[in-house]
């Protein structure tokens, strides 16, 4: 069947053109917002006298039927038709006849492709934001828990000073939270209606760009045409917002890979969130955060796709950018799963607090507070406090205990300047609860943090 440009050509195209040129296949997925735009375009040019009440009312019923047709399985996909806002428009036509082709007046497949994957854009910042609402959420709701649960807080993996449970989970709470508040900074600035541009400088006809905005949720229209059409911002933006969250997750999924091993067991993930080895039958893998941790690789290749296809592209439209969606609709599937079933296994998971308990007591991770000790309560030196300290290490190793379970005797031993109260001073909770300052661990610290973080998720504007 003749294509609808075929005006000016002498022959039909070949189907390996087809199959090269057309993005119906993937495009589809943008059906509801071409529909959408359609809509208000139509409402547009029929309150600016240039279609007629009756021929706007043809046109919606006609979208509405084809969405449904959409939604239901039965309409025909043809990728002669080569992309969806082409496949739905000849739909129309055949449905309502004339009318139909009056709705593409004042509007190019420019602007229409622009408007359409903007509103998918907005649409997933939005249903993102959601889903992190959820995942800290979860994440406040195990820092509650866990204020009080002592596990060994580390720098280069290594044992460094004991931490709250709770102070850890609410790491991740910051980081969601910044990308929460990315992904809604985007939104708000990528809040402008594309439609109207036409292919690239506007449109002799009198339309009404401020009306479509409006219809469309849209703040206002976008400024200068040229830049409107061949900008592809917003698609990158949520493309980098997604590769940052994905980066976030797949630390925490790294964390959880190593904490449901037999050398930590600090948590123990719900079977219904673990996998079965075909060849070892004691076996229960972490699937789901490895997967987490791999996924966060196409995210990447995804932003890195699309920076590439749009460096060097003179303006305005160029075909190259038909390559703007799959990487968008992948990273944005990508990362509502792993948001959803993050959420899920942090849920469902066990912490094992004896056993974070029992590491923090390996590696003498209160050996600091026993120089601070010698320091504040004794008058010493720091530099001499530290060789006293290294003398307690080296005693408790000698002894096969952690520093932490030196008697007092043991430690006057040392130095008979130290006085009884130090053994509470080398306790792990005494320890995490001296690290008062702001942002510390200590308990005090950790319920402002909480407090902190319910008030924001109470007072967060939802868009
Ligand atoms: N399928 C095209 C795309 O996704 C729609 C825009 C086509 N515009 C054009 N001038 N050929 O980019």
């Amino acid at each position: 069947m003749a294509k609808m440009w075929s005006g000016r050509f002498e022959k039909e195209s070949s189907k390996l053109l087809d199959e090269f040129n057309a993005s119906l296949m993937f495009d589809k997925e943008l059906y509801k917002e071409d529909i959408e735009g359609s809509i208000a375009h139509a409402k547009m040019l029929n309150k600016q006298g240039i279609l007629t009440d009756e021929e706007k009312n043809k046109i919606i019923e006609g979208l509405r039927t084809i969405e449904k047709e959409i939604e239901e399985g039965k309409f025909k996909f043809d990728i002669s038709d080569e992309d969806i806002h082409m496949a739905i428009e000849k739909r129309l036509t055949q449905l309502i006849g004339d009318a139909g082709k009056k709705l593409h007046t004042a509007r190019s497949r420019n602007d229409q492709v622009a408007l359409d994957f903007r509103l998918y854009v907005q649409k997933n910042n939005k249903i993102i934001i959601d889903l992190l609402f959820d995942l800290i959420k979860t994440l406040l709701d195990i820092s509650k828990k866990h204020k009080n649960t002592i596990l060994p807080g580390m720098t280069h993996l290594q044992h460094a000073q004991p931490i709250s449970f709770a102070y850890h989970m609410l790491a991740y709470a910051s980081m969601f939270k910044r990308d929460i508040e990315r992904f809604n900074s985007s939104y708000e600035r990528n809040n402008y209606s594309p439609l109207g541009c036409a292919a690239l400088a506007g449109t002799p006809h009198p339309i009404d760009r401020n009306f479509t905005a409006k219809e469309l949720g849209f703040k206002a229209p976008t400024i200068n045409c040229l830049d409107t059409v061949s900008d592809r911002d917003f698609a990158l933006e949520i493309l980098f917002n997604i590769a940052t969250l994905m980066m976030h997750i797949s630390r925490l999924a790294e964390e959880m890979i190593i904490w449901s091993s037999y050398e930590f067991k600090f948590i123990t993930i719900s079977d219904d969130y673990a996998t079965g080895s075909s060849i070892m039958p004691q076996k229960k893998n972490p699937d789901v955060p490895e997967l987490l941790r791999g996924k966060t690789g196409r995210a990447y290749g995804n932003l890195i796709s699309l920076l590439t296809v749009m460096k060097g592209l003179p303006l305005a439209y160029n075909k190259d950018m038909q390559e703007d969606k799959e990487g968008v609709f992948d990273s944005v599937k990508t990362a509502k799963i792993s948001i959803k079933i993050l959420n899920e296994v942090l849920k469902t998971m066990k912490i094992n607090e004896e056993n974070m308990y029992s590491a923090a007591k390996i590696g003498h991770l209160t050996a600091t507070d026993l120089a601070d000790y010698l320091v504040q309560k004794c008058n010493i030196p720091f530099r001499e406090a530290h060789f006293i300290t290294g003398r307690a290490v080296a005693l408790a190793e000698s002894k096969n205990k952690d520093i932490s379970d030196l008697s007092y005797e043991e430690l006057k031993s040392i130095d008979n300047r130290i006085k009884e109260d130090v053994t509470q001073y080398l306790k792990l909770e005494h320890s995490m609860n001296a690290r008062d300052s702001f942002g510390g661990t200590s308990l005090n610290q950790v319920e402002k943090q909480i407090d902190y973080f319910e008030k924001w998720l109470n007072g967060f504007q939802r868009l």
